[in-house]
């Protein structure tokens, strides 16, 4: 335990090294990392490409500061415009995901004049005073958390989906003071729930309708995790406003984004936009490296692929009595239980060399790097399944 780190949450396992799709304990213990540093992990850990991609900036050792041009800057931006869903042609800098979630609230909010952001309840948005207002994060000792956040239901059904669509219609005739509809395309965090079926055909249509902005929180469902390289692709949307952070960095660095359509871009004109360490050139040229990897590796397509065959392979606990249902979507999951045994079981499955985390005490999640191969999402799976008490 540190005497040092500000954590309140914590897991006591020394981790000194990677490689591939494992971390290695201090011990000399090599675990399969399920974890993926939570929807992080991309290229794998100790990736020669990535470790040559930042030797190389080290090596040119240059700090720009945001009011100075920086080419590769330009470059990284028009890469994320033309890879990304619909018509975002601008992207803010920034450093982490709550940052990115941040801009995307600024943005709405200046480009319509409106005040509100609808969100869907119980989701994790960022530790921030407005990303955490947008999540379930600003909880009483945060207090006074910032007005002008309104939340809906989380739909698990076509028909609550139907349900909730009709709420924020009426929501949005009613009031009138609605920027965006902001959420995530998967809801990721809280144990990987998938939207319902013409969930997000709805929102999208009620928003082009009355004049509100869909923003897509893609931090964490973004680059690849859910089979897609965006998972708004999933349903068709063209988001007025994208954030991303995690798998845009694989992990080795700091950085987030939010991309936004001109018109969106033109009317935010006046927020603050200055980020100090946002995109600098060191974490810069990791991270370009990284989306350029996911892309030529396809990587999203491997996801789809092996986390299809994962999926598979968990079927056999959907028998048992103590689960209550299995979730996956690419490489994004989420296993939960009627009771709340998620860490026994998280704690037998490192008992035996794999690592899995809980979303909540009733619900294990786990997102593994995007270059599993089948043989380790076998060797995954059949560990999963011993401590969840499966015999095949
Ligand atoms: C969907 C989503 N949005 C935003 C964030 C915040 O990102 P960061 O931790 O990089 O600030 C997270 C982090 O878990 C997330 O999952």
């Amino acid at each position: 335990m540190s005497r040092h780190l500000a954590e309140h949450l914590h897991v006591p396992l020394d981790i000194t090294s990677g490689n591939g799709c494992f971390l290695v304990e201090k011990s000399g213990k090599k675990l399969l990392d399920f974890i993926g540093g939570w929807c992080v992990a991309t290229v794998g850990w100790r990736n020669k490409e990535m470790a040559n991609a930042m030797t190389k900036q080290a090596d040119i050792g240059v700090y720009v500061p945001p009011l100075l041009r920086y080419p590769p800057q330009e470059a990284l931006a028009a890469r994320l415009s033309e890879l990304a869903p619909g018509n975002l042609s601008r992207v803010y800098r920034c450093t982490s995901g709550s940052e990115a979630v941040e801009f995307a609230v600024k943005c709405a909010r200046a480009a319509t004049g409106k005040p509100t952001i609808v969100s869907i309840d119980g989701v994790y948005h960022g530790h921030t005073y407005g990303a955490a207002a947008v999540g379930d994060a600003c909880g009483k000792k945060m207090a006074p958390c910032p007005p002008g956040f309104v939340k809906l239901p989380m739909p698990k059904t076509t028909e609550e989906g139907r349900e909730v669509a009709a709420q924020f219609e009426e929501l949005v005739r009613t009031r009138k003071d609605v920027a965006a509809f902001l959420s995530e395309p998967v809801w990721t965090n809280v144990g990987c729930f998938i939207p319902p079926e013409g969930f997000y055909a709805q929102i999208q249509r009620i928003c082009r309708r009355y004049g509100v902005l869909l923003a897509m929180d893609e931090v964490a469902s973004g680059f690849g995790r859910c089979g897609t390289l965006f998972a708004s692709e999933l349903w068709g949307l063209k988001p007025d406003i994208l954030c991303l952070g995690k798998a845009f960095t694989g992990g080795f660095a700091s950085m987030g984004a939010t991309l936004v359509t001109e018109s969106v871009f033109k009317a935010s004109r006046g927020i603050p936009d200055y980020s100090t360490f946002g995109w600098l050139p060191q974490d810069l040229a990791a991270t370009a490296m990284n989306v350029e990897i996911i892309v030529r590796d396809r990587l999203s397509e491997n996801a789809s692929a092996v986390g299809a065959y994962l999926l598979n392979e968990l079927e056999p606990l959907k028998k048992l009595r103590k689960i209550k249902e299995v979730r996956g979507i690419g490489l994004l999951f989420g296993i939960e239980f009627h009771l709340p045994i998620a860490a026994l079981i998280a704690l037998a499955c490192y008992r035996n060399g794999l690592l899995v985390t809980v979303s909540d005490a009733r619900t294990l999640f786990f997102s593994p790097p995007l270059v599993l191969t089948k043989k380790l999402a076998k060797q995954g799976a059949d560990i999963l399944k011993a401590a969840c008490g499966s015999r095949n």
